[in-house]
């Protein structure tokens, strides 16, 4: 079985070097001719733990190539996963145009009957308009099959995550299409679910909204636990305990952000008021999600009261530890908001620095990157943290207070136990702890 993934995204290379790793035959493809170029190479464009091992062993197999064309790479295959994106458009939706060039071009290159699975996140019936669109542009009457194949990967351990995940949802109107699938997922036959392609598509789509909003429910909890004397941390353990519950999930901080659940919500919101259904609880979910960075200034304010010219040190600017992504990650608006303040910002993470560079380049007097937390914590008025890396969990905490104007520390990830922070002689502020 000759298989094409399209697109090399997160989701593409992840997916194109997992499905090799299992032993298929697997050509990565992606119009962009200099990306795929590194690629072939074993260059990396994303960070992600164990991605480039895995990419350079099967490249070396020679069970992994890559091509910038298409329309060869789409010929040759009897299975093709589409992994493009589908960022979010102005109105909230997903922007489906590359989903449809990408179909066009499977319709005009189609010789021979294939299995066409939609794996970026798409909005439920999206399956239906890749059918029809193939359907209009084909020239001929051979016969295709479409399916849904949505990807739960997480930034960070995407590559176990695909190795070994906990299911495989696989979305199908025939059985030829099914057969294939399976087979393809052989190796993990005990963890798939078979399901009618809206449902696949939607499975997608609910587990990313309900995890949003297990999230913003627990910082609801954690604006209920700053106005009384309640813990956030112990109020999660204690709700965790119940298997109805779980524990995961429920860490109260800045809020989520990344290439995933804010868009995804959002896409959900509109899939449902397109459809006519009352979508208020996500609403409200995102809604408290917003409010996160509010919050936090607040905070900050709070302990510096002027931030006009005040030296601030900002640990973790990815939007979760061990990526490189800066996507919807709240420091994007904590960082917006100070500058906006008059503050005068020292900026460090172990990975994503680069990234945020382009956003906000570095300018002598307001935005300096620094090479370690300890020169960032350097002469600072205050010590934000906003990603929990492991690095910053295992920081000299006497260190920095020693090199730090004011040792103060504003926690929005709850990385420190708080009487230990306050016996180095911090002043120390949390989320939802006292
Ligand atoms: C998420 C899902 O977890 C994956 O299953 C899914 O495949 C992926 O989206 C996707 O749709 O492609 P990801 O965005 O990589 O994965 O990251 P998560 O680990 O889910 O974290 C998302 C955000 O929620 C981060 O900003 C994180 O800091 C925040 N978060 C997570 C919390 O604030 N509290 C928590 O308890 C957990």
């Amino acid at each position: 079985m000759k298989i094409a993934v399209i697109g090399t995204g997160y989701v593409g290379l992840v997916t194109a070097a997992g499905l090799a790793e299992f032993g298929h035959a697997v050509v990565g493809a992606d119009k962009a001719a200099d990306k795929i170029e590194r690629i072939a190479r074993g260059e990396l464009p994303i960070y992600e733990p164990g991605l480039e091992e895995l990419l350079k062993s099967n490249l070396k197999r020679g069970n992994l190539t890559f091509s910038e064309d298409l329309d060869k790479t789409i010929r040759a295959s009897d299975v093709i996963f589409v992994c493009v994106g589908t960022p979010q458009g102005e109105d909230g939706s997903a922007d489906m145009s590359q989903i449809e060039e990408v179909s066009r071009q499977i319709a005009e290159n189609l010789n021979g009957y294939k299995v066409v699975v939609e794996k970026s996140t798409v909005p439920v019936k999206t399956s239906s308009w890749i059918k029809r669109t193939i359907t209009l542009y084909k020239k001929s009457d051979i016969h295709f099959d479409i399916a849904s194949n949505p990807e739960f990967l997480r930034e960070g351990s995407a590559v176990p995550d695909f190795l070994r995940p906990d299911r495989i949802i696989i979305g199908v109107e025939t059985e030829r299409a099914r057969d294939i699938l399976v087979k393809i997922y052989e190796n993990a036959k005990d963890r798939l679910l078979i399901t009618n392609i809206d449902t696949a598509e939607l499975i997608k789509h609910a587990s990313n909204s309900f995890l949003a909003m297990k999230i913003s429910y627990i910082n609801l909890m954690a604006n209920l636990c700053e106005k009384t004397e309640a813990d956030i941390e112990q109020v999660a353990k204690g709700m965790g305990l119940d298997p109805r519950i779980g524990n995961l999930f429920l860490k109260a901080g800045l809020g989520f952000g990344g290439s995933c659940f804010p868009k995804d919500l959002k896409a959900l919101i509109k899939i449902g008021e397109d459809l006519g259904v009352d979508m208020s609880l996500l609403k409200e979910t995102d809604r408290i999600n917003a409010e996160r960075s509010k919050l936090f200034l607040e905070k900050i304010k709070k302990a510096l009261w002027i931030l006009k010219d005040k030296k601030i040190a900002i640990l973790g600017l990815a939007f979760k530890p061990d990526t490189d992504d800066i996507r919807e990650a709240p420091s994007i608006k904590l960082i917006a908001n100070l500058l906006n303040e008059g503050a005068v910002l020292r900026l460090y993470d172990p990975k994503a620095q680069n990234n945020m560079k382009e956003l906000y380049p570095e300018d002598k007097t307001r935005i300096q990157y620094c090479r370690t937390p300890y020169k960032a914590a350097n002469g600072a008025n205050a010590l934000l943290l906003c990603t929990e890396w492991k690095e910053f969990i295992d920081l000299d905490l006497k260190k920095v207070k020693n090199l730090m104007d004011n040792p103060i520390i504003v926690d929005g990830r709850n990385i420190f136990n708080p009487a230990e922070v306050r016996k180095i002689g911090f002043e120390y502020y949390s989320i939802g702890r006292n």
